[in-house]
């Protein structure tokens, strides 16, 4: 059977057309999915592998995205931790917090394939109802993320508390990470054999951290997880927000794609990571703009991708609420319709 696009680009195999598909593609800028929650808490969507499945394939379906992303939060695993987690009007609040090294001997041991079996039975029933037509992605938060939530309790402006944490208390800090390395590898691995087809890390806040500081808390604890959860023909996707002061250390994860951010230089990222497939990277309020605009703008990001059988389409963070739907459509049309540049390989055979 033939690969589908989202999976060859992740591993450099040609192919016909690039693959796009974009961060939050299930949410709140969609009628779709505003109809699901006006019912239903986003907790309790969470929760119904039926729910799950429904507003998974609801953008797959509206736009013809090239792959779908399990409808989940990064957040979920840090309760069975002993962390609870609220979803406000105001964003995530969580509770109570790490913030000394007792907080992190009280953590509670758990088996993600029982606790969090109800995003297994969402991914095993979103199989179901896509029937193949495109992959479906699972994921989790990267450790350091995690750690990071889990001391601030929000998302905050300050970004302060895990830092401290991690300055006054290397040790425990380093006891905490590597345990959310491990919960979040076997987490993975569980999502891949529930049925997911790709995984993707989310270092939504690891950008806060110094290159050094990166390649000590944040990069090892990733390599972990990786590591872990390696599998036969399933690619890896390391997202990585604020990416561009750390492009080097990124070359030597073992994992297929690289996730970068709108402030990330394409070309650039490209060069550095010239063995691992790109994805990313257009600023989610360019959806915006006048779709004239728009259209210039996706050119010239594709004009600046180096090997287009290595890339693949995506936004440089989540799409925004309110985001104009027709122009979601338009993004997705005109990178279907652009023509790769093809290399020599393509012609072989
Ligand atoms: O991409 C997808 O369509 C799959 C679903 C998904 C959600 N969260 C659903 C969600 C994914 C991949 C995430 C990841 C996530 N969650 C991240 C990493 C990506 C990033 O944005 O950096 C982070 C940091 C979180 C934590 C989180 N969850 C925050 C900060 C918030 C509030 C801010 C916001 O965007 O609403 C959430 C809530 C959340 N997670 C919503 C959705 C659809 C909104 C809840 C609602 O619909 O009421």
């Amino acid at each position: 059977m033939k690969k589908p696009d989202f999976i060859s680009a992740a591993y450099g195999l040609p192919h016909e057309r690039i693959p796009v598909w974009i961060m939050r593609q299930a949410g709140r800028y969609l009628p779709e999915y505003q109809a699901v929650k006006k019912k239903y808490s986003f907790m309790q969507i969470c929760r119904s592998p039926e729910l799950v499945a429904k507003v998974t394939v609801q953008p797959v379906e509206i736009f013809g995205f090239d792959a779908a992303i399990i409808f989940s939060d990064i957040l979920l695993p840090l309760e069975p931790l002993g962390i609870k987690v609220d979803f406000t009007e105001n964003g995530p609040r969580l509770y109570p917090l790490v913030e000394r090294p007792a907080d992190v001997t009280r953590l509670k041991a758990f088996d993600p394939a029982r606790e969090l079996d109800f995003v297994l039975e969402g991914i095993r029933v979103t199989r179901e109802r896509l029937h193949n037509r495109v992959p479906l992605i699972g994921f989790c938060g990267a450790p350091f993320t995690m750690a990071y939530y889990a001391t601030e309790g929000r998302s905050s402006l300050n970004d302060t508390k895990i830092k401290r944490f991690i300055f006054e208390h290397p040790g425990a800090a380093f006891d905490f990470l590597s345990r959310l390395a491990e919960i979040i590898g076997q987490y993975l691995k569980a999502q891949i054999a529930a049925g997911a087809e790709a995984v993707q890390l989310f270092d939504s806040r690891g950008g806060i951290l110094s290159p050094e500081d990166y390649r000590a808390y944040s990069l090892p604890f990733i390599k972990r997880v990786f590591e872990i959860c390696r599998a036969e023909g399933i690619p890896r996707i390391l997202y990585l927000n604020n990416s561009a002061p750390y492009l080097e250390c990124l070359a030597d994860i073992d994992c297929e794609v690289i996730g970068i951010d709108w402030r990330t230089d394409l070309g650039k990222a490209g060069k550095i990571l010239k063995r691992k497939t790109i994805q990313g990277n257009l600023d989610p309020h360019l959806l915006f703009a006048a779709p004239e605009k728009l259209e210039e703008r996706i050119a010239q990001l594709l004009e600046k991708v180096g090997d287009h059988n290595r890339f693949i389409f995506n936004l440089g963070h989540g799409i925004m609420p309110q985001t104009p739907v027709a122009n979601v459509r338009l993004l997705v049309e005109k990178v279907h319709g652009y023509q790769k540049r093809t290399s020599e390989i393509e012609f072989v055979g």
